[in-house]
């Protein structure tokens, strides 16, 4: 049976090409240490490392490579500045479009004395930047927004919160793990002060690392989590107080790193919205598809306009794990079912508890493959 994959959401298949051969190769010639062994090997590493950092700048439109920190993933850079960076005493605000990686830190924080209050969005998942504002308190020191749901793709007012946090002095932290790669972002344009990044979705790298680009005032501001050898003031028992450093203790994933600059150089090489245009033409068509197949409830924005090529839907008459199942044992078609680490997404949608079927497109997918799978879910729902 042939197989299609629509979780590119969770992560993205195929990897860009030259991705896994950029591993093999490190891997076989040897992925000897940066900053640590003084020979000409590690050195042409390192030099790698930089020019990832270089080309991550590019992609984000920010100036500073040594601020790219690298870190396991996006999880890890939101955990790093929300616990490093809030104190007791502090508010925080997001949306209640979030995914677990943002709401998870932030419930833990609450336990030690921060308060923080998600805006509420609309139905479509769409916030209104006033409503924000008005939630803004004396005590907010700091926001942290997703750029588009992981539930249904739509697109947060990124651009205009940046706006306002930087006219209120509030620290802006994004998240950028559905649309890093695809749709452009600028840490300028949008004054964010720490942008947080997942190398293997949209990226279209590996698994294992991901990281953060934060402004040299946050980064002042955030204590380090982890500490630990970083290979530079070793006489130091304090950790380094310049960047990286600061923030990269430990072996670095170099193999997840070089994949990860694979995978930038594929993007660099990409027309300019090249993947979007086509991953929105999957979308539109399936949720097009979607809207006429009785019993079906797809949330989120309805036109292609501010959001990503993700399609969650609710099968009103049916149980969705049953759908799910029968999609990939009978028609060997791959989605994600459930809640999608996303509650409060899915009680602002109207999809809690029962949650949805999500299929997330990506540039591997064919206009073919939502075909097919238009036709599978007509045939699954006659019963
Ligand atoms: C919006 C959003 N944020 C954060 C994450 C967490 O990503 P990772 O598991 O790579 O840390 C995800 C993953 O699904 C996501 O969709």
């Amino acid at each position: 049976m042939e197989r299609i994959y629509f979780d590119n959401g969770s992560t993205s298949f195929p990897k860009a090409p030259g991705v896994s051969d950029a591993v093999k190769s490190l891997l076989d010639n040897g992925a000897f240490n940066i900053n640590r062994g003084g020979y000409e090997e590690a050195y042409a590493i390192s030099e790698q490392v930089l020019e990832t950092r270089e080309m991550l700048c590019r992609m984000f439109d920010f100036g500073k490579p040594r601020n790219v920190v690298f870190t396991p993933s996006i999880t890890y850079s939101l955990n790093y500045l929300i616990k490093g960076y809030l104190k007791e005493g502090d508010h925080v605000l997001c949306s209640s479009m979030e995914h677990n990686a943002v709401t998870r830190p932030l419930v833990q924080m609450e336990k030690r004395g921060v308060a923080f209050e998600s805006v509420p969005c609309f139905e479509d998942g769409t916030m209104d930047p006033k409503e924000f504002e008005k939630m803004i308190r004396p005590e907010t020191k700091a926001v942290i927004m997703s750029c588009a749901s992981n539930v249904c793709g739509t697109m947060l007012p990124v651009k205009e919160v940046g706006r306002i946090c930087h006219e209120r002095g509030i620290a802006y932290i994004v998240d950028t793990a559905q649309i890093a790669g695809t749709f452009p972002i600028s840490m300028k344009e949008c004054h964010i002060d720490g942008l947080t990044f997942t190398g293997h979705k949209s990226l279209l790298g590996p698994q294992g690392v991901g990281g953060m680009l934060i402004s040299d005032s946050l980064a002042k501001e955030t204590e380090p989590l982890i500490a630990g050898g970083t290979g530079s003031v070793s006489h130091l028992e304090e950790m380094p107080d310049f960047m990286p450093d600061r923030f990269e203790s430990g072996t670095m994933n170099l193999p997840g790193i070089i994949g990860l600059r694979a995978a930038l150089l594929y993007h660099k090489g990409l027309k300019e919205g090249e993947l979007a245009r086509h991953e929105l033409e999957l979308a539109m068509r399936f949720l097009r598809g979607v809207e006429e197949i009785k019993g079906t409830r797809p949330v989120g924005l309805k036109t292609p306009e501010n959001r990503a090529a993700i399609v969650s839907v609710d099968f009103v008459n049916d149980d969705n794990a049953r759908v799910a199942f029968e999609l990939e044992s009978r028609y060997g078609i791959m989605t994600r079912v459930g809640l999608h680490c996303a509650p409060r997404a899915h009680k602002t949608l109207g999809t809690y508890p029962q949650g949805t079927v999500r299929f997330s497109f990506g540039g591997g997918n064919s206009l073919r493959e939502v075909d097919f799978c238009l036709d599978a879910l007509k045939k699954i729902l006659e019963k």
